[in-house]
This record gives structure tokens, C-alpha cells and sequence, in this order.
């Protein structure tokens, strides 16, 4: 019996998850994988609970006896709730459970698109533009999952703009290392390389379908960029190999993720290598970009505060 459970968190499989308990949950069995889109779920899950788990912008191969999913309007968006249902549906696994956290209506509203279409295979994926001043119009696509899926960030967008003038103002820009952390669909990364030809760019993120559609905008734009798949940071051989830094970190979780992105902008950078951060107000992030930098100047732009620190 090969079961897959897909959309379940760590504290879903096991309630007391959060507080570093180690129960398994009585339907973990050796049979079941866990599928999860972000990083950070899988090293949660293999932490708390010692089960198998993948990571991965696609449900892994089958055939399964069993397909279970977890969604609802709180858990993700409509789109990836469909695009994830129809991968099930066209996997045809011998069972399926969808653990519906939400109105049974909404439930049977949801199923109802594949039901009432079951031959239509739907393309999720979106295409959009966006440019720095002066630069050329680059498309992005990005997937359901994908951080401002069908849109620019405008934070983002004033990050990119920032990096790209500081760059364009120096001399000898084209061989600089550039690392966009948590580049979502490569926005920043891409934006600055379409600006100054000849950067290095490193692009890193933990959730795989921000992997998948970086990878493929990365290619699409003729750019050779390495992509990680990674929560905690850059691979150490990367330390202290970079001149520039960006990161648009998400802000929930009290500045936990920004810390991350701060404390890998310090080990990833050379000396005199130059941080970027992007936020809506700076009073929030300044100070915890002074823990990692002593020196935080804030530039405005587009209604954002970009911070900009030197590395000593
Ligand atoms: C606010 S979005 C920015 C996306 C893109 N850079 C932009 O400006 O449009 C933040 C991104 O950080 C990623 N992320 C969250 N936690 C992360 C972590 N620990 N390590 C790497 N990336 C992370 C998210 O998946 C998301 O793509």
C-alpha cells in the first residue's frame, strides 16, 4: 500500500509537532510520503517525525494506492489548490482523500471543476513583464505557489531598480557575484543581469515551484545562473565568494526569516561586498539588519525602504 500526503505541515501531522515532541502520528507508516512544496516543511517533518519526505514543484511519480491532500481558503490559494487537485486527478490513484479545512460547500465547489471538466488539463502558469529603468522588458512566468504569482512585487521591483543603478554606477559591474536570496521567480536577480551584462548570479529559495520557474526565467533570458534549493542559506563552499547581496524577505514570523536572509548576506559576502534588503517601512528591519551590520543607510523607492549595508 504506497499512500502520499501532500499539503500537510509537520504540526498537521502531529499537534504537539511545535513543541519538539517526537510522537508519530498512527497513519505515518513506513508506506506513507509525505509531499511537500517548501523546503522548510520537509525538514520539519523529517525533524519531528522521522518520516519519508520529498520536496519537489510536482507530486512525485506514482502509481499511489492512495492520494491524500490538505487544503482550504486559509492553507493556500484557489489556484494551487486546483492546479495540485489536478496533478491527483490525472495521477488516478486507486483512493483519494481531500481533507478539506473550510465550508463543505467550498469543498464541493473545488472538486466540482475537475468533475464537471474531467478532460480539461488546465495551464496554471502565467506570463508577465517587468524592467528596470533603461533596461530592456523581461518576461517572467511564475506558477501557483510562486511568491506574486502573475504579478511584480513592487518591493522587489524597487530592490531590483536600487541594485541595478548602484551597479551601473561602477566601473567593472560585469564581473561581479550577485546572490538574490529568496528570489521567488528571479525578479531581482534577473532584473539587475538584464541591466549589467556579465554578473555572476546565484539565485536561492525554499520553495521548489520559486526553483522551477527562477530555473526556467533564468534560461528563457540566455542567463547561466546557479539555483538553490535551500532554507538555511547559501552551501559553505559560497561563503565570502560575493560582492552583492539582495534579498526580499517575507516578514511574518517576527523577522525569524529575515535573520536568515541577514545572516547568510554576512557569511556570503567578501569584505566590502554591499547587502541590499527591501521592506515597507525600515523601523522593523533596521535594527536587525544592524545586528549583521553596524551601518544601515535606507534608500525610499516606490513607497519601500531598500536598506543598504557595506560588510566590514
Ligand atoms: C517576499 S518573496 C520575494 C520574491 C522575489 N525576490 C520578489 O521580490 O518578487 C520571499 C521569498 O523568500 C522565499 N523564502 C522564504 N523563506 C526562505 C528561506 N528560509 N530561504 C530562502 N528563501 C526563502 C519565499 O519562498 C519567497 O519566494
Amino acid at each position: 500500500m504506497k499512500i502520499l500526503l501532500t499539503g500537510y505541515t509537520a504540526s498537521d501531522l502531529f499537534e504537539n509537532a511545535k513543541h519538539g515532541k517526537r510522537h508519530t502520528a498512527s497513519w505515518l507508516t513506513p508506506d506513507v510520503t509525505c509531499h511537500c512544496l517548501d523546503i522548510y516543511q520537509r525538514h520539519a517533518i523529517e525533524k519531528v517525525h522521522h518520516a519519508k519526505a520529498i520536496c519537489s514543484a510536482h507530486l512525485p511519480e506514482g502509481p499511489w494506492d492512495e492520494i491524500r491532500f490538505r487544503t482550504g481558503p486559509k492553507l493556500m490559494s484557489g489556484e494551487l489548490s486546483l492546479d495540485i487537485l489536478q496533478e491527483i486527478h490525472l495521477m488516478r490513484p486507486a483512493r483519494f482523500v481531500l481533507d478539506y479545512v473550510g465550508r463543505e460547500r467550498d469543498k464541493n465547489d473545488l472538486l466540482d471543476k475537475i468533475r464537471k471538466d474531467p478532460d480539461r488539463v488546465r495551464d496554471f502558469s502565467a506570463r508577465w513583464k517587468a524592467s528596470v529603468p533603461g533596461g530592456p522588458e523581461v518576461e517572467f512566468t511564475s506558477f501557483p505557489g510562486c511568491f506574486c504569482h502573475r504579478r511584480r512585487d513592487e518591493g522587489g521591483l524597487a530592490l531590483a531598480e536600487v541594485v541595478a543603478r548602484d551597479l551601473q554606477a561602477r566601473e567593472k559591474a560585469g564581473g561581479l557575484r550577485l546572490l538574490d536570496m529568496g528570489c521567488g521567480c528571479g525578479l531581482v536577480g534577473l532584473l539587475v543581469a538584464s541591466q549589467v551584462k556579465g554578473i555572476s548570479l546565484v539565485m536561492a529559495d525554499s520553495h521548489s515551484r520559486a526553483v522551477e520557474a527562477a530555473t526556467l526565467n533564468a534560461k528563457a533570458q540566455g542567463v547561466d545562473a546557479e539555483i538553490v534549493l535551500s532554507d538555511n542559506g547559501t552551501p559553505a563552499r559560497m561563503d565570502g565568494t560575493f560582492d552583492v547581496f539582495a534579498g526580499n524577505p517575507p516578514y511574518y514570523s517576527d523577522y525569524r526569516i529575515a535573520d536568515v536572509f541577514l545572516e547568510t548576506a554576512k557569511r556570503a559576502l567578501k569584505p566590502g561586498g554591499v547587502c541590499y534588503t527591501v521592506c515597507k517601512n525600515a523601523a522593523g528591519l533596521e535594527p536587525v539588519q544592524r545586528r549583521y551590520f553596524p551601518d544601515v543607510e535606507v534608500v525610499k523607492r516606490r513607497g519601500y525602504a531598500v536598506l543598504r549595508s557595506t560588510r566590514s
